[in-house]
């Protein structure tokens, strides 16, 4: 298949990563994370998250999403995340058979949600008639490509904390976030407030691997548990590990995330000088934008993408840490042609 603006999964495993693969390829290492990878994988997310935290490997952002929900959760609570909340929308009905809980939804504009939003969802707290509010969720960067500022994170963990709420990040693109913010990861995840965080590899560039990380150690207590009952817990975890280990060293997170950033900013800049209306700002590594049905499918034949609204056609453009200027420079030069043919 041609490179495509799909997803940020349709890529394949950056080199960095499958030379790690491969180094990790030899003899043989304990299972179920008892190997010196995972040791140090674990060692490598402490230096940028600090000592006191508990990392669990995990084989995809679902399984990472709905296991660590359930260690913050019983059945009869609710979880409020945004509508287009992947946990809502593409988790099939995943966190509702495991969690038992209710998704209660807020409608986004810009795929975040906002603390009067989230207070006006907790309601009749102690009333045993009613789902209990539980676990306030939120993707950053979001589904929508926006990110979350740190003082966003910070007011949305006090809400957190003034309801009695856990605070769970789904940061499936983290590093496309952290990128994007010129921050570290610590300053807008464990030190805004967030209790459990989903952290991303396979969008930046692994071939596949999670990572469940608990910056508060009180919903960690039971989760090799839930890990292994979820069937999550990877036997040959080294594999997991080398990959995690490769993207946290040398910087290739960064250099992956800013690179897709840089050629999303690109290809943005290609679609506005077309004239193309560009729908939500593109801090990271999504672009939405509103297309001339007419031109969609031959534009798709030469990097294939996603109607993302088929009724708006809005369309989806993901770059990924290959993405080339080349195809950006080819991709907008189509669209011009097309645009022209279509006059
Ligand atoms: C926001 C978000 N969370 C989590 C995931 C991970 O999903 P998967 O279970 O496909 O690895 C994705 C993938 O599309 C995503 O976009």
């Amino acid at each position: 298949m041609k490179k495509t603006f799909a997803s940020d999964n349709y890529s394949g495993v950056h080199p960095e990563v499958m030379e790690a693969l491969l180094r990790a390829n030899t003899g043989h290492a304990g299972s179920y994370g008892a190997d010196e990878y995972t040791e140090r994988a674990i060692a490598k997310f402490k230096t940028y998250f600090g000592n006191d935290i508990e990392v669990y490997f995990a084989y995809n952002g679902t399984g990472a999403n709905v296991l660590g929900l359930s260690s913050l959760t019983r059945s009869f609570n609710s979880i409020i995340c945004s509508d287009l909340a992947h946990i809502n929308v593409d988790e099939s009905t995943a966190p509702e058979k495991f969690l038992g809980c209710k998704l209660v939804t807020i409608p986004t504009k810009d795929g975040k949600i906002y603390p009067h939003e989230i207070e006006n969802k907790i309601q009749r707290v102690d009333d045993q008639h009613h789902p209990q509010a539980g676990v306030i969720s939120i993707s950053q960067s979001t589904e929508y490509g926006t990110v979350y500022t740190i003082e966003e994170v910070k007011a949305i963990a006090a809400v957190a904390k003034k309801n009695n709420l856990y605070f769970h990040m789904d940061g499936s693109r983290i590093a496309n976030a952290a990128v994007s913010l010129g921050k570290d990861f610590a300053s807008f995840t464990r030190d805004a407030g967030v209790d459990v965080l989903s952290f991303g590899g396979t969008k930046n560039g692994m071939m596949f691997g999670e990572a469940v990380i608990f910056f508060n150690p009180a919903p960690a207590k039971y989760f090799k548990y839930i890990r292994k009952q979820g069937m999550q817990l990877h036997s040959k975890m080294r594999f997991i590990s080398a990959q995690f280990e490769a993207l946290l060293s040398n910087d290739l997170w960064k250099r992956n995330a800013g690179h897709c950033n840089n050629m999303a900013k690109l290809l943005e800049q290609e679609l506005r000088t077309s004239g193309i209306e560009i729908t939500q700002p593109v801090y990271a590594n999504g672009i939405f934008a509103i297309l001339p049905p007419a031109i969609i499918p031959a534009l798709q034949e030469q990097n294939y993408f996603y109607i993302w609204n088929e009724r708006t056609y809005e369309v989806r453009l993901m770059c990924s840490f290959d993405t080339t200027e080349e195809e950006i420079k080819n991709f907008g030069s189509k669209l011009r042609e097309l645009l022209k043919k279509s006059q």
